[in-house]
């Protein structure tokens, strides 16, 4: 999700202004999935790389967060919507926390869609830490290295039991993953527009998924017939 502030720059308003109709765009997005039956959404919320931002602009970005869980958390329960969250979640404000730990405890068994967002998230300290813990035990005796294979390294991932994305879409012109789902990415397709965050809906989302369906995916192998 990017280009809030280059929203807000355009029409003289604060960058606040531009985060707070990127929620906006949360919602709308939210809505949209339901509808063409996406059954996974991961949202790039709060990069571990955020944390550069200056204060003042990190303590909205969470007063937001802190509002959205408020907001959507009826949404979350209506549309039986499971919500998870990869990163450190440990480097969050604690309330913050605590109301991401009950809304996902409240929806854990929810199946009807799920709702990942990705926050204090680097797929480069994801993968890291992955391959720390599994030295780890290694050096403990609890496992051995010929036992690592691609299934066990990603099932010590933030992602383990949630599937590879199919499809990674990036706002406001950029063309870059910006180290977003880095394992994960290997062979997602990737849609990039020009429109910037806060102007994005169900008809950029829809349009994004026809892109996607005409698509041929290999992952490697020979074009079929
Ligand atoms: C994305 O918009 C907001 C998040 C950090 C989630 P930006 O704040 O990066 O907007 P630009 O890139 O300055 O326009
Ligand atoms: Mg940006």
């Amino acid at each position: 999700m990017d280009g809030n502030g280059r929203w807000a720059e355009q029409r003289g308003l604060d960058r606040s202004e531009g985060h707070r109709a990127g929620a906006e765009a949360v919602r709308r997005t939210l809505q949209g999935c339901r509808n063409l039956g996406i059954k996974y959404l991961t949202l790039y919320a709060f990069s571990s790389e955020n944390w550069r931002r200056p204060k003042d602009e990190i303590q909205q970005l969470m007063q937001l967060l802190r509002q959205f869980l408020q907001e959507r958390r009826q949404d979350l329960h209506k549309h039986r919507i499971r919500l998870l969250t990869i990163g450190e979640l440990t480097a969050l404000p604690s309330e913050i926390q605590d109301d991401l730990r009950a809304a996902m405890e409240e929806s854990r068994n929810y199946d009807q869609g799920t709702l990942i967002l990705a926050l204090s998230y680097g797929g480069r300290r994801e993968i890291t830490r992955a391959a720390r813990d599994f030295a780890e035990e290694v050096a403990a005796g609890k496992a051995r290295p010929e036992e690592l294979d691609e299934q066990a390294f990603a099932s010590r991932l933030d992602t383990a039991g949630i599937p590879d994305p199919d499809l990674i879409i990036r706002t406001s012109g950029e063309q870059r993953l910006s180290n977003f789902l880095l394992w994960q990415a290997s062979y997602s397709e990737l849609w990039f527009t020009n429109v910037l965050w806060p102007d994005f809906g169900k008809d950029e989302l829809r349009d994004a998924v026809e892109d996607y369906k005409r698509r041929h995916r290999r992952y490697g192998a020979r074009e079929q017939g």
